[in-house]
């Protein structure tokens, strides 16, 4: 097992957001947790990097129970994390950009690892040096998405990575996904865009209202219109 979340409960301050989510995915899988706004898809992620408030439960991530453990110490166990708002450094260049991925994270070649994650990102190795913020929404989201791989992380969580993204750049960034997952990347995937995330999961859970509502695989999910008239409209 990659991850393993059992009963997890966060707050953020006095509210009650995360009510005993369990969900799990195995070594090599992609799966997707989908649900309505507001259901409590971001906190999970957050919860599980050490992002919120306050948690409880259990989190065992490669093996290895993580809640207690500080931010970077997840990041440096190979668990990496692209939010929802991107946080690429406006002024800095794509390469100094990607570089700020490895900080957590010892014992990589620098010039190496970005090497090999711009052939990854093809869109990414023509532009280098170029500012990161004079790429398009679509390019800043492919480098947020090559920041967190530079390190070679085990499992990467991403956050709607394909919103507000033109539908061109979407099907390349899930093609990407594909390939990451051949090359032995594990994958939690948020999206509100149902269709295309189930395309390329294996499972996928529904969230509603701070607690997994309902689980299955992606191929019986994308079936399954009353399931997702009921916990994923918008
Ligand atoms: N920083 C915060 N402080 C207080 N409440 C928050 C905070 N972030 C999110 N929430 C609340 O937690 C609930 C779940 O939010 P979130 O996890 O962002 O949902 P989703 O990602 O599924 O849209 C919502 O009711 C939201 O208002
Ligand atoms: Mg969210």
């Amino acid at each position: 097992m990659m991850l393993d979340i059992r009963e997890l409960n966060a707050w953020y301050g006095r509210s009650h957001i995360l009510q005993g989510v369990s969900l799990n995915v195995r070594e090599g899988e992609i799966v997707s947790v989908i649900g309505r706004n507001g259901a409590g898809k971001t906190t999970t992620l957050r919860a599980v990097m050490g992002l919120v408030d306050r948690a409880s439960g259990a989190v065992a991530f490669d093996g290895e129970e993580i809640l207690k453990r500080p931010v970077h110490a997840r990041f440096s166990r190979g668990l990496g994390y692209v939010p929802e708002d991107r946080r690429i450094v406006p002024g800095l260049s794509v390469r100094e950009n990607l570089k700020l991925g490895l900080v957590a994270v010892k014992g990589h070649d620098e010039a190496e690892a970005i090497d090999r994650v711009a052939e990854t990102f093809p869109r990414l190795k023509e532009r280098l040096d170029q500012a990161a913020d004079t790429m398009s929404g679509g390019e800043q989201q492919m480098l947020a998405i090559a920041r967190a791989s530079v390190s070679d992380p085990k499992m990467l969580m991403l956050d709607e990575p394909s919103e507000g993204i033109m539908p061109v750049l979407v099907d390349e960034m899930f093609d990407l996904f594909e390939r990451m997952k051949k090359a032995g990347t594990t994958i939690l995937l948020v999206e509100q865009n149902v269709e295309i995330a189930l395309s390329i999961s294996d499972r996928a859970y529904i969230i509603d209202q701070g607690l997994v509502v309902h689980e299955a695989s992606a191929e019986s999910l994308l079936a399954d219109e009353a399931v997702q008239d009921r916990y994923c409209s918008v």
